[in-house]
């Protein structure tokens, strides 16, 4: 298909150029959204260093419990000073966060599939645009099956939430899952991320490839970066040194820090190397200090 053949053409992504119409605000391609919209980004997006830290427990929603997760009640609180924005269902938020903590708020509002299927890619919209206002949600996570068997229904639930996001200035979140068929490539993270960024959402979540630079580039929005699976923490920490470093916003982390054999130590050093300049290296000494010092 001629329309797949360009997308094989190299192009200029101009990475070393930064986004013409951000104006003074520090989320990128949000700049002519109103006050509600940036107010809520703003809870996501600290508008000193235009970054995020986001910690995602929301595993349970399709895995029920995870390692790591067994008691959020214990777990997630501690976390608390050096994280951003809670990712989580509503009813581990309801259930398990006191509310007098002030992170930001990512609610999952899409579910449908669990770990016992072959197609985890089938989801529908779970929760009422009413329950994300009364929960205070900054954002509304989307799953997007881009290539797999939902695409369609991911994108109709993706427009439905934009649209009523967009009611009541609510930003919207596309998640990009990579089905089984798909590969972790630029190509298909430049295809994935685009499209769900131009159905409207806010911020786009994703994971790290190669040529990452282009991918930040030819998106629009914000990308935060999935942490996927468990790397070792030195690994975790470099990963997030080279998203920040070509071009990310953040990252919505969660099994490389809640499974780590220190959580809190190191959501810390994530959070250094995302708002504070830390390289990898840097980080990966600052959680071995943190974790000596709490013995
Ligand atoms: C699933 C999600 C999860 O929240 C996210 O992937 C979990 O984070 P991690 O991969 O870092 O454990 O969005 O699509």
């Amino acid at each position: 298909m001629a329309d797949l053949d360009e997308l094989k053409v190299a192009k200029n992504y101009y990475v070393d150029v930064p986004f013409a119409n951000q104006g003074d605000f520090q989320v990128k391609g949000c700049n002519g959204l109103d006050w509600g919209m940036k107010k809520h980004l703003s809870n996501i997006f600290n508008p000193k260093t235009g970054k995020t830290v986001m910690f995602a427990f929301d595993h349970g929603y399709f895995m029920g419990s995870t390692a790591g997760l067994e008691r959020l009640d214990l777990k997630i609180p501690p976390l608390a000073p050096y994280v951003d924005v809670w990712m989580a269902t509503r009813g581990a938020l309801r259930t398990c966060i006191p509310a007098n903590l002030t992170n930001g708020v990512a609610l999952r509002v899409t579910s449908g599939s669990s770990m016992v299927q072959e197609d985890l890619s089938q989801e529908v919209v779970a929760v009422d645009i009413e329950d994300a206002i009364r929960m205070n949600a900054d954002c509304m996570a989307v799953q997007t099956f881009i290539g797999a068997d939902g695409q369609l229904s991911s994108l109709e639930n993706l427009s439905k939430v934009v649209n009523a996001g967009f009611r009541y200035s609510i930003p919207t979140m596309g998640v990009v899952a990579v089905g089984k068929q798909m590969e972790r490539t630029d190509r298909f993270f430049k295809l994935a991320t685009r499209i769900v960024a131009e159905l409207g959402c806010q911020i786009v979540k994703t994971y790290y490839c190669d040529n990452f630079e282009e991918v930040v580039s030819a998106c629009p929005v914000p990308i935060v970066v999935a942490g996927g699976k468990k790397l070792t923490e030195k690994d975790a920490l470099e990963m997030t040194y080279k998203c920040i470093q070509g071009g990310a916003a953040g990252v919505d982390m969660g099994r490389n820090i809640f499974q780590s054999t220190h959580p809190v130590q190191m959501a810390h050093a994530v959070h250094e190397v995302v708002h504070n300049g830390l390289t990898g290296a840097e980080g990966y000494e600052l959680f071995q200090t943190l974790v000596s010092e709490s013995k």
